[in-house]
């Protein structure tokens, strides 16, 4: 008898087939080169994730261009030796039955501009500015016609590099706050001019941007959204209820899913603290949405194990499942669950210590407390 039918039903995503229905969402490592390319350590660390049987994997957030950073070590696509030294790693995906999505990231008025000098860009002025780090300039810009046609560019250019390295997908980063998920929400847009408005004027941007890469790669690479669900701030900030007509009007313009995240820069702590209520409030939120579209709906949050995972799709919260913290603390948690060995899957703690890393000046990248091949060293303690 099959252990998780539900997860490993085939599911059809745009142009692919996948084998089942956990993916490895994205997870920043900050283990690029120097130049933002991707690593041998980094490209060593997707193979062990692809090896572990998920059926796709999102790569961590690739910058579009210079001007947008948040660490020294992000991944960029941007030029052609970004795009070169992406191609062993889609390749090796390819071959293991394991598509490799690329997920295109503006970080916005969430960026840093220590390593870029230019101004952080945002739909409108920022109600909160994140502190700043030490010796770090930061100014910000409230983007007009000019700065949203050289993001429009930014965008396609880096889908069309990706598809000549070869990615199975790319995923638009359009929520945690960044620009695309900053220009969605009432919170952070508060334009007057065609960008702002109701909700389908606050997405023509994103909407922009889709066509824009469809037209740059003659539609030949699928495009997926990571659609910020929630900030978590109340009424004042992205709601589910407010989406039904954004997610339509996705769907009409080709996208071929819709994976759902929640939370921003000021309301990180829900996404990385797996409290009950919070973790209701997300499983409501892609409920919602997948009531509004019958594209393939996918989120990540919480969610520990191939029983949860089996349980989610069973109800039909979601069409596929993504785990990120579960598959960093064991890579092979999918296989080792198929194969009827679960007592052997090392758990994830879930206490966010990972998160912190990419934060700490201690640190030159994200590390686990559980799996071996990455445990954080002995001596960095979070309270
Ligand atoms: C260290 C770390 C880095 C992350 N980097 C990204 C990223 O690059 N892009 C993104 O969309 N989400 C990123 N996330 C969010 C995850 O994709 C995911 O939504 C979140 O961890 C909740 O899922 P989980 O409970 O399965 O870990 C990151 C999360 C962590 C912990």
């Amino acid at each position: 008898m099959q252990l998780y039918p539900e997860v490993t039903a085939p599911l059809r995503l745009g142009r692919l087939s996948l084998k089942n229905r956990i993916y490895f969402a994205p997870m920043g490592l900050d283990m690029a080169d120097e130049c933002g390319g991707m690593s041998e350590e980094l490209a060593r660390f997707y193979r062990g994730v692809i090896d572990g049987g998920c059926g796709m994997v999102v790569l961590g957030n690739s910058s579009i261009d210079p001007s947008t950073r948040l660490h020294e070590r992000g991944l960029c696509l941007y030029d052609d030796d970004h795009a070169r030294k992406l191609e062993p790693l889609l390749s090796y995906g390819a071959s293991r039955n394991c598509p490799v999505v690329i997920q295109l990231q503006h970080y916005g008025a969430q960026g840093g501009s220590r390593f870029t000098g230019m101004p952080l860009l945002a739909p409108s002025a920022p109600k909160k500015y994140p502190p700043r780090a030490s010796g770090e300039y930061r100014t910000w810009r409230i983007m007009d016609v000019h700065d949203i046609a050289a993001v429009r560019r930014q965008f396609a250019n880096a889908a069309r590099l990706a598809q000549s390295a070869g990615a199975a997908m790319i995923q638009l980063q359009a929520s945690n706050g960044y620009l695309l998920g900053s220009f969605l929400s009432p919170y952070t847009n508060r334009r007057e001019d065609a960008y702002g408005g109701s909700a389908l004027r606050r997405a023509r941007f994103l909407l922009e941007v889709v066509g824009d890469i469809h037209d740059a790669t003659r539609g030949g690479i699928d495009v997926t959204v990571r659609l910020g669900v929630d900030d978590c701030l109340g009424p004042e900030g992205q709601e589910p209820h407010l989406l039904g007509g954004v997610v339509r009007a996705l769907e009409r313009v080709g996208v071929a899913a819709i994976m759902c995240s929640m939370s921003i820069r000021e309301t990180f702590h829900y996404l990385i603290h797996p409290t009950l209520a919070m973790r209701r409030r997300l499983i409501e939120g892609v409920q919602h949405i997948r009531a509004h579209t019958s594209l393939p709906v996918g989120f990540a949050g919480f969610t520990a194990s191939m029983e949860q995972a089996e349980s989610l799709l069973a109800d039909r919260t979601a069409d596929l499942i993504g785990m990120t913290r579960a598959i960093f603390a064991d890579n092979d948690l999918v296989a080792k669950s198929l194969a009827g060995r679960q007592s052997a899957v090392e758990a994830c703690h879930f206490d966010g210590n990972c998160f912190r890393d990419k934060a700490n000046p201690a640190l030159d990248r994200v590390y686990c407390c559980v799996n071996p091949k990455y445990k954080r060293p002995e001596h960095i303690r979070y309270a």
